[in-house]
């Protein structure tokens, strides 16, 4: 019977991960399960931070940004070696399942304890949205308001001055915050991993809104596809528009999370304490997303599998409006 369930946050921290935080401890009070967390993610777990809690610790945390038990990044968990050190110390606080929020990552390191014979739970957390299994994660949401609060900002100044703007946004090798922002903030271009666009059609398009005499320009590019600095020189050269690189950056991971992700966190993390007691064999390593605004699971070998949705309608969207 699973008495002891332990917390973890791994990878970069997105907001709501406090609120899924929350929702385990809670829930698996309320099953009369015994709850600790891990601080600093697998590096934690393989050090041994770990610390029974109790529902005080859940006090005014589901409005706060960033991970109270802290998050780090520890390559090293995909050697067997140190995972078998994490195991031991799971062993050693006789822990009986473990619940990681996180990214692929994070699932990673969760099939690989899970392929070690140990319990493991996966909850999707990342501004990213890159997890294939569940259509939204937490922090997305959050991360995308962020987003469009700072370029209606910069739009004011760059309408003030007439300029174009080129402002990258987070996402590492996925495209969604850069779409979603583009078809919120109206970009005038949209440049990410499942919408490219060459340069010669970019300068095209810019020059014709110069011409019109259109007060600023937005173009948002999803990170690690260019170099924004070198792309707002090259458009001032062809277009004549006075361009700005505006990289957003780790801003975009903090605040106060959205309702959307305080909600989502709370249904995804009441899945997961539900998924830990199961005790059915096949709920050895599982993670719980939403599919059509449903809460699903699947089992995390599968899940690693998934084909991330590349968003056509919203890609046709972009360049029906652009
Ligand atoms: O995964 C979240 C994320 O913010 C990515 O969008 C970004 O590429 C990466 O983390 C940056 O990580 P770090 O803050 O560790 O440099």
């Amino acid at each position: 019977m699973v008495r002891k369930i332990a917390i973890l946050t791994s990878g970069g921290d997105a907001p709501g991960m406090n609120a899924a935080v929350r929702v385990c401890i809670r829930a698996g009070l309320y099953y009369g399960k015994e709850m600790f967390v891990v601080y600093d993610g697998y590096k934690g777990l393989v050090d041994g931070d770990i610390h029974q809690v109790t529902k005080d610790f859940t006090a005014d945390i589901i409005n706060r940004g960033g991970t109270i038990i802290r998050s780090a990044r520890l390559p090293e968990f995909s050697e067997e070696e140190v995972q078998k050190k994490a195991l031991q110390q799971l062993h050693d606080y006789e822990i009986d399942c473990l619940i990681g929020i996180g990214g692929d990552g994070t699932y990673k390191g969760l099939r690989a304890l899970s392929r070690l014979g140990f319990r493991c739970i996966g909850i999707p957390g990342t501004i990213d949205n890159d997890v294939a299994s569940s259509e939204y994660t937490i922090g997305f949401m959050t991360a995308l308001n962020t987003i469009c609060e700072c370029i209606d900002k910069i739009k004011d100044t760059s309408s003030s001055h007439q300029r174009c703007s080129v402002i990258e946004v987070m996402g590492r090798h996925c495209g969604d915050l850069a779409i979603f922002s583009g078809i919120a903030e109206a970009a005038e271009i949209t440049i990410s991993y499942d919408h490219q666009v060459e340069e010669e059609v970019l300068f095209r398009k810019l020059r014709r809104l110069k011409t019109m005499k259109k007060n600023h320009a937005i173009v948002i590019v999803s990170e690690n596809l260019l170099d924004v600095n070198e792309l707002a020189k090259r458009i001032e050269k062809e277009t004549g528009f006075e361009t700005k690189a505006e990289v957003l950056g780790r801003l975009q991971r903090g605040g106060s999370p959205c309702a959307f992700d305080r909600i989502l966190a709370s249904r995804l993390g009441s899945r997961a304490i539900e998924l830990c007691l199961e005790e059915t064999p096949e709920t050895t390593g599982r993670v719980c997303g939403m599919h059509n605004g449903k809460v699903v699971d699947y089992a995390i070998e599968e899940a690693l599998e998934m084909e991330r949705d590349p968003h056509k309608e919203l890609v046709g969207l972009i360049d029906l409006l652009q």
